[in-house]
């Protein structure tokens, strides 16, 4: 029996997901599925034990090595950029990171263009490698808001069926980048867990693969 696998998985839908496909790999925690607010599950018998993390904070967890793995949206990983092995994507999760405002924008060069985010650093770096002088107007959620008030002139956000867009009156104008769940590792943890990380990295994968045939 090999060391027992330490997983941080996003709170939500998502991580529900994910969890059904790691259950279907052999890493099922059954406790997991049981109605109450615990936050780490054990199964001794598949070697695994799982935690609820804030979707954003699954990196930190595993760059730092309380995970030795993790899944996080390639969102958060563009954002925050952690020292961490990214070994697989899940297919999951599925959007894409754009600019978007009112149908009518048209950029005006001669001033500095306003944007709100959630995510400063993915939009500092789509502006900077443009030369566009920018303000970056950082916000926590319904982003849409912004330019609709006159906070900003764009957005830079994920866009999934953009549906939110479209009932604000705003169109996706460019995308940034695509974007999907991925399998992290810790880079130390890897070295000592690695067998472990590769077994369960190449059952889900297989899965994975299974389920894009399908689709
Ligand atoms: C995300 C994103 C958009 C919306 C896109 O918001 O910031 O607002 O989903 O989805 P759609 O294209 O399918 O409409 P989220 O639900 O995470 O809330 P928040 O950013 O407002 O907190």
């Amino acid at each position: 029996m090999g060391q027992m696998l330490n997983i941080a998985l996003p709170k939500g839908r998502l991580g529900e997901k994910v969890y059904d496909i790691f259950e279907a790999a052999g890493y099922d925690c059954p406790a997991l599925l049981e109605p109450n607010r615990r936050l780490i599950f054990e199964n001794e018998r598949a070697g695994v034990r799982y935690f609820w993390a804030k979707p954003t904070d699954v990196p930190i967890y595993v760059e730092r090595g309380a995970a030795d793995i993790g899944v996080a949206g390639k969102d958060i990983l563009l954002e925050y950029a952690p020292d961490v092995y990214e070994l697989l994507d899940l297919h999951m999760g599925r959007c894409r990171m754009c600019v978007a405002g009112p149908a009518d924008f048209r950029d005006d060069y001669a001033r500095t263009l306003r944007v709100a985010t959630k995510f400063p650093n993915i939009a500092r770096r789509h502006y900077s490698a443009q030369s566009r002088q920018i303000d970056i107007i950082k916000l926590n959620g319904s982003i849409e808001l912004a330019p609709i008030v006159g906070l900003s002139d764009v957005i830079v956000d994920i866009v999934e069926t953009g549906k939110t867009l479209e009932e604000n009156g705003l169109l996706p104008l460019e995308t940034i980048a695509p974007i999907s769940a991925r399998l992290i590792a810790n880079k130390a943890r890897y070295k000592f867990v690695g067998d472990e990380i590769n077994a369960l990295c190449t059952r889900v994968a297989a899965l994975v693969r299974d389920r894009e045939e399908t689709t």
